[in-house]
């Protein structure tokens, strides 16, 4: 293992991104060292970048989702090994604001944010999975005393496949990341209908991920809500807007049953949210490293090994990828891509390995 390492540094709060030569760094008891064979880009990447978002302790290395191979493991790692390939979020440490990103050659994981990757997977097709699995599953299926969810019991658990059979599900935004493993989840846990919104081109995907129904994202937020309440015969008890901006709120508000569960991404105020609504509205928290998240996260990482194999009859399957050229410097440029709405139905990618 070499001793120094290319990574994409961002010095300062608004800085510019520069690839710089650092030091490997060292795992903890509960942590491993991974070698970044690919790196996934996500909007929270340029919203830290551009707008000085979430992250308070500089410098730092952003990037939240990766996959590779472990490298060598902490003193109290059980269960995994070096030579072990391994799908990762990066460490977002939510009391100080610092994050020890992916946008490098080798990174730090605590034991708690990573997984195994079936033989199936490319590392490109599992970087793109961490975040977007997370923050699609734990608002809908935390089941931990205060944990802002639904609550519903999990599908990747016996007890809870299928069980929603005859419910309908409403997703905003199903071409997002979140979106297409918010509709793989609906589809295991047996909802029908499953109603999205997406630009039409993506209906053959969506289709194959579990909609039932895709509808123009283009149509007005409340010709949404009544076209998904038609195709549904009703309101929703449970409806997740992966994109959570006032027009998919709007909808997505308006479609939800008068006590039902409404998940959203982003903290936006719900136009015309009505001040004593029973309706729950739950901010999605799609870190496995805090300590809510702490059991359904282990629930979760220890079934998507075989969720992510038996992709081929398409139970569960990782997101549309395109792999940007010349390693961490292709991050620049994506992220600009995905500030400028750019960016349909896929996941952007480095491999960081690639950097000269
Ligand atoms: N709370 C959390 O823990 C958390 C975690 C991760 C991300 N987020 C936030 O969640 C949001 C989505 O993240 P992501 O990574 O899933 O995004 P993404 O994959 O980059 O989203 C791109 C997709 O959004 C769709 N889209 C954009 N505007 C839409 C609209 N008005 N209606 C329907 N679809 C729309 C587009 O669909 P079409 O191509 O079909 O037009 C596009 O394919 C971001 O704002 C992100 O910052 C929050």
């Amino acid at each position: 293992m070499p001793s120094q390492q290319k990574a994409l540094v961002l010095e300062t709060k608004f800085g510019s991104l520069e690839i710089k030569d650092i030091d490997v760094p060292k795992p903890g008891p509960d942590v491993v060292l991974l070698r970044v064979e690919a790196a996934a880009l996500n909007p929270a990447d340029w919203k830290i970048h551009v707008l000085g978002a979430l992250i308070e302790t500089y410098p730092c290395i952003l990037g939240s989702d990766a996959a590779g191979t472990i490298e060598a493991v902490g003193a109290n790692v059980q269960g995994f090994a070096v030579g072990d390939r391994v799908l990762a979020q990066g460490w977002y440490d939510l009391p100080t604001r610092a994050i020890q990103g992916t946008f490098q050659q080798f990174a730090l994981a605590p034991v708690s944010n990573i997984t195994k990757m079936p033989s199936n997977l490319s590392f490109e097709a599992a970087s793109t999975i961490p975040s977007g699995v997370a923050t699609a599953a734990f608002p809908l299926y935390n089941e931990a005393e205060g944990a802002l969810s639904a609550k519903l019991p999990p599908p990747w658990e016996e007890r809870g496949r299928g069980k929603l059979a005859g419910k309908p599900f409403f997703v905003l935004g199903g071409a997002s990341s979140m979106g297409q493993f918010a509709l793989q989840f609906a589809r295991l846990s047996g909802f029908s209908p499953i109603i999205t919104t997406a630009s039409l081109h993506n209906t053959e995907l969506l289709k194959s991920l579990g909609a039932t129904h895709v509808l123009d994202r283009k149509l007005s937020p409340e010709a949404l809500s009544k076209e998904a309440r038609a195709i549904a015969g009703g309101y929703f008890d449970v409806v997740y807007d992966a994109i959570s901006l006032p027009d998919t709120l709007e909808a997505a508000y308006n479609a939800t049953a008068p006590n039902g569960d409404l998940i959203v991404v982003l903290q936006t105020p719900i136009p015309g949210a009505e001040k004593n609504s029973a309706k729950r509205v739950h901010m999605a928290h799609g870190v496995f490293g805090a300590e809510i998240n702490h059991a359904v996260g282990k629930s979760l990482r220890e079934k998507l090994p075989a969720l992510l194999e038996s992709c081929a009859i398409k139970n569960y399957q990782p997101n549309p990828v395109e792999v940007l050229s010349g390693g961490l410097r292709g991050v620049a440029g994506g992220l600009d891509r995905l500030r400028n709405n750019q960016v349909s139905g896929m996941k952007l990618v480095v491999k960081p390995q690639g950097t000269v």
